[in-house]
């Protein structure tokens, strides 16, 4: 018998825990040929802002060992064109889209929940409180607990859908962030975003980056993000979305070990589109090689 791979995360049901993570998989739509988007359980769209931004100047992506640094900067179409431009593909996808977003103050998260919270091809919000590459906003949030309260109260209070905070790795004590964000109403928290680091050309004697520091995200992370995957589960009753450095199917499984109840797939799509698509695949046959026959039986079943 095939293994049962679904999972409700935040009221939202998931035919299988794999999501593909913000900002590394566009709107959907630029994956749809090497992906078939219905074979995973869920895809989050790049972060949305109320006005389209540029991003960054260039160069704004470099690899390192383990990883890459990326200081994009959030660029984005802005919610007009999203709704306009970019739902009418989510409307001919049966998966739910969850829609990332941020803003530079409280009031515009609060707006673009409600603006978001308007879209019927929006299943869920993700909410970025943990942006480290923009001067403004974004990580002010994700530091500092109370600021975290009131941006996802502000939140609660505009939109009825599933809503997702997602946390920033760049704190001393990611456990009272993940309780500032519950007690403010989150549904679930999905973690972590990248970690801050820097990348130097020696001979050139400058950063690589012209936004001198980035975000570090792939391998790398990955024993930063299981850490705090396995912190926050012990403390907060909030489903966990887990994220960081997964490049296959044990990786995920580590996560879902940890306490997560869904995973994300973000750089792996980087180096292989269709990375998530075998995620899900390869979770299925370690299952069946397991004698697992729910992956629910895995979440925060770590033995210590
Ligand atoms: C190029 C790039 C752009 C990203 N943009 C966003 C974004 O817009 N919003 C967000 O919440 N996270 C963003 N992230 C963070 C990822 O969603 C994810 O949390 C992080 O990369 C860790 O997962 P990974 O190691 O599997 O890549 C971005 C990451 C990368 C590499």
């Amino acid at each position: 018998m095939k293994p049962d791979l679904s999972v409700t995360i935040a009221g939202l049901e998931l035919r299988n825990p794999v999501m593909t993570a913000s900002g590394t998989f566009g709107y959907g739509e630029e994956f749809a040929e090497y992906v078939d988007l219905e074979a995973i359980g869920a895809f989050v769209t790049k972060g949305l802002s109320l006005k389209p931004r540029a991003g960054n100047p260039t160069p704004r992506i470099v690899e390192t060992p383990g990883g890459m640094l990326n200081a994009i900067g959030l660029q984005n179409v802005g919610i007009d064109a999203f709704t306009e431009k970019k739902v009418p593909f989510l409307r001919t996808v049966a998966t739910p889209a969850i829609a990332n977003f941020f803003g530079n103050t409280i009031d515009e998260y609060a707006e673009m929940a409600r603006r978001l919270d308007a879209i019927p091809e929006v299943a869920g919000l993700e909410v970025n409180i943990s942006c480290p590459n923009v001067k403004q906003g974004g990580i002010v949030f994700g530091t500092d607990p109370r600021c975290a309260f009131e941006v996802v109260t502000a939140c609660r209070e505009a939109t009825i859908k599933p809503l997702i905070v997602k946390l920033s790795p760049n704190v001393t004590d990611i456990v009272s962030m993940a309780r500032a964000c519950a007690d403010a109403g989150a549904d679930a928290l999905s973690l972590i975003n990248t970690l801050t680091g820097m990348a130097i050309d020696l001979d050139r004697r400058r950063p690589v980056l012209a936004n001198i520091t980035g975000g570090l995200s792939g391998p790398a992370v990955k024993p930063v993000a299981l850490r705090m995957v396995w912190q926050v589960a012990q403390a907060v009753a909030l489903p966990i979305i887990g994220i960081g450095g997964i490049m296959n199917a044990r990786d995920a499984l580590e996560f879902i070990l940890v306490g997560a109840t869904a995973v994300q797939v973000g750089t792996a799509s980087f180096i292989n589109p269709g990375a998530a698509q075998a995620i899900v695949a390869g979770m299925e046959t370690w299952l069946a090689e397991n004698g697992v026959g729910d992956v629910k039986s895995l979440i925060g079943a770590l033995e210590i």
